[in-house]
């Protein structure tokens, strides 16, 4: 995999605001089908500094889900507040909420979300388009190949989804979330279409793009996943039942040198 850009200039103007990139304050969110009313989200508090690696887990149903909209501004809480990079989301109207998202926020969902007749190239282009001020066209070409290339897929840019497996139609998905260099990427199950192997590549990544600055908030099930993260919240009934350190992280680097090393000697035997 070719290195990760680092991202100094940003980080320049963030050192000197320690403030979290993420805080909420009794936040809830509740759906109404019906008769019924659930809080899917309830009275939920959370600080998230920059630079934290987080995974989000809990059982199916247990609000992951809502709580990554809400916090990737695709969906308003009922009640509490929200602060984003320090500002105020329940403030802003629809035009300023999609902006922010542009320019802070990457998405990577678990089914990759590609357009299926698209190149790979055009894929990661797409978030661009939405750019203010607009980015020239071969500016934007460019970027998208060097995003391409930064997650290992220089040589795939022409191919179209189809034409490629499940663990590099998620890589396009995290080369298109990071074109527009966001500071937090928001990732729901990434890798819960993919294999071991895959997966582990997949952490890999994310581990890699950490290192280089960006705050990742990923949404998963598995425990061995999260064992990549540097901190492991649970939810349960759309509450916060526990916030760990995850002290001894696992390193995708050191797994994939041990799967290989197994299958290797599997191979021989
Ligand atoms: N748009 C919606 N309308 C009504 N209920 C919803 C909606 N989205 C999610 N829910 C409900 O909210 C709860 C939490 O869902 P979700 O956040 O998707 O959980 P998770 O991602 O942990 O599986 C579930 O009971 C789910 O059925
Ligand atoms: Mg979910």
């Amino acid at each position: 995999m070719a290195s990760v850009p680092r991202r100094r200039n940003k980080l320049v103007k963030h050192d000197m605001d320690n403030a979290p990139i993420i805080q909420l304050r009794g936040l809830t969110k509740t759906y109404h089908t019906g008769e019924v009313e659930l809080k899917a989200v309830c009275d939920v508090s959370l600080e998230i500094q920059r630079g934290d690696f987080v995974a989000v887990m809990g059982a199916s149903g247990s609000g992951k889900s809502t709580l990554m909209n809400v916090m990737g501004c695709l969906d308003q809480p009922t009640s509490g507040s929200y602060l984003l990079d320090g500002a105020a989301v329940a403030g802003l109207n629809r035009r300023q909420l999609a902006r922010l998202r542009n320019k802070k926020l990457g998405f990577i969902f678990q089914s990759f979300n590609l357009l299926a007749r698209t190149s790979a190239l055009e894929n990661v282009e797409l978030p661009m388009f939405y750019s203010k001020p607009l980015i020239a066209l071969r500016a934007t070409r460019q970027r998208a190949a060097q995003a391409l290339e930064n997650v290992g897929l220089g040589d795939r840019r022409h191919h179209h989804p189809n034409q490629l497996s499940g663990g590099q139609q998620q890589r396009i998905a995290i080369a298109r979330a990071l074109v527009n260099s966001p500071e937090l990427l928001l990732a729901d199950e990434p890798t819960g279409n993919l294999d071991t192997r895959t997966s582990i590549e997949i952490m890999g990544i994310f581990q890699k793009l950490n290192d280089a600055g960006i705050t990742i908030l990923m949404v998963t099930h598995e425990l061995d996943i999260a064992a990549y993260c540097k901190r492991i919240i649970v939810m349960r009934d759309g509450q916060l039942i526990s916030d760990i350190r995850n002290e001894n992280r696992r390193l995708a680097q050191e797994q994939r040198a041990a799967l290989d090393q197994a299958e290797q000697k599997a191979k021989l035997a």
